[in-house]
């Protein structure tokens, strides 16, 4: 039994971030090699348990990236993605042969669709793969993880079938992806329930998510998993990943620590450095994170309605369910715009350093309201014009 499996009956998720594989795999996010490492270190430091580097097979890039990882990642395990055939599980064997921990993530489908279209290949065909390719690669490396590809669509018995073979050829962690995001949180979880309790030799593996995002659900599919024994979440930082994703690292990590009365679970991630994680992939890939993203989209902490601004200024709990600092960003901002109010608008001019009585003040607010009428953002520097304004006019 690893350590890993002990865990299981414990609150503690394994995180495996997957951003430099599955997340690079869209369109338009590939990255150098430099900037892998780049990732890859600042996964580590905050904490990411296992980091996907990349599929070795895939090319001499991907396999000389994942091997450098291999060899500079200090407290991750590094794992190499490989399909079920040999020279794929050879290839990632290689690579991670040189991490402190190193795993095999070998995987191959399992639904009707993807055996009669994609693979051409009857059940039992794919029953004995699974068998020789984990066996091979369980040969290599300790840490053997294997995915039923598009398990959300493939029926129960037979995923029933795949898992017991893969657990009984030696796989450490067994993945039940939702490949193409189809799954409800109700349906992901049961399936969970109902393989872990049918498989008998089920408590000797992790049991792990693996959700896109094709109808907005990732997240929620995976926090579902959890109840349903689920210990380690695959995810990507930003949920970048193919078409609309993978599900969001902050999110997860995020939702975890702040109901923790409805999530009782708990994660190693250093949640302080989520904005910086954030804010680096979205450089190097060159993927604008959304401005209302949350977690660390640039609008996550920043209010203009009055009503709202007001609130802020008497509780910061009023507005907001976490603190920026927790996640790594420096303050609440309140932004100045048509929408606020004379509380955030008072508050805004003693920040800038001025004080007015009450005729001075009206007349300025009026000014403000009326620029921001015509104006989309409102800067200290447009405020400190009017402000002017409002004092030269006070002594006309
Ligand atoms: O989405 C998927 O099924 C995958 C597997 C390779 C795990 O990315
Ligand atoms: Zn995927």
């Amino acid at each position: 039994m690893t350590t890993e499996t002990k865990d299981v009956a414990g609150d503690r998720v394994v995180i495996f971030d997957t951003t430099l594989r599955d997340g690079e795999q869209c369109p338009g996010a590939t990255m150098t090699f430099d900037e892998k490492l780049d990732v890859a270190d600042l996964l580590d430091a905050m904490g990411v348990d296992i980091i996907e580097a990349g599929f070795p097979i895939a090319s001499e890039g991907d396999f000389e990236a994942v091997t450098a990882i291999a060899k500079r990642v200090k407290r991750a395990t590094v794992a190499g993605l490989a399909r079920a055939i040999n020279a794929d599980i050879d290839r990632a064997g290689e690579a991670v042969r040189h991490a402190q921990r190193g795993r095999i993530h070998t995987f191959v489908s399992t639904s009707p669709i993807h055996l009669a279209h994609q693979m051409r290949k009857s059940e039992a065909e794919v029953l004995e793969i699974i068998t020789a390719t984990v066996t091979r690669a369980r040969n290599l490396v300790e840490d053997v993880e294997w995915s039923a590809m598009d398990a959300t669509r493939t029926g129960i018995d037979y995923l029933c079938q795949c898992v017991d073979a893969a657990i009984k050829a030696g796989a450490t962690t067994i993945n039940l992806p939702d490949t193409v995001g189809y799954a409800t949180p109700e349906e992901y979880a049961a399936m969970f329930r109902a393989v872990r309790e049918r498989v008998p030799d089920s408590d000797k593996a992790i049991f792990s998510t693996h959700c896109h995002n094709d109808l907005g659900l990732a997240v929620a599919n995976s926090l579902a998993a959890l109840d349903a024994g689920a210990r380690q979440i695959e995810c990507t930082i930003n949920g970048i990943g193919e078409r609309a994703g993978n599900a969001a690292l902050e999110e997860i990590v995020m939702a975890i620590r702040t109901r923790s009365d409805a999530l009782p679970y708990r994660t190693g991630i250093e949640t302080t450095m989520l904005a910086r994680a954030s804010k680096l992939v979205s450089a190097v890939t060159n993927f604008p994170v959304q401005y209302n993203k949350a977690i660390v989209g640039r609008n996550a902490f920043a209010h203009e309605s009055g009503i709202h601004q007001d609130g802020m200024l008497k509780h910061q709990q009023t507005y907001e369910i976490m603190t920026p600092e927790s996640v790594g960003v420096a303050k609440t901002s309140l932004v100045m715009g048509k929408h606020s109010g004379r509380n955030a608008f008072r508050t805004k001019l003693k920040e800038l350093g001025y004080e007015f009585g009450e005729n001075a003040f009206e007349d300025a607010f009026n000014r403000f309201k009326a620029l921001a009428d015509r104006k989309k953002h409102v800067y200290d520097e447009d405020i400190e014009a009017l402000v002017d304004q409002s004092i030269a006019h006070a002594h006309d």
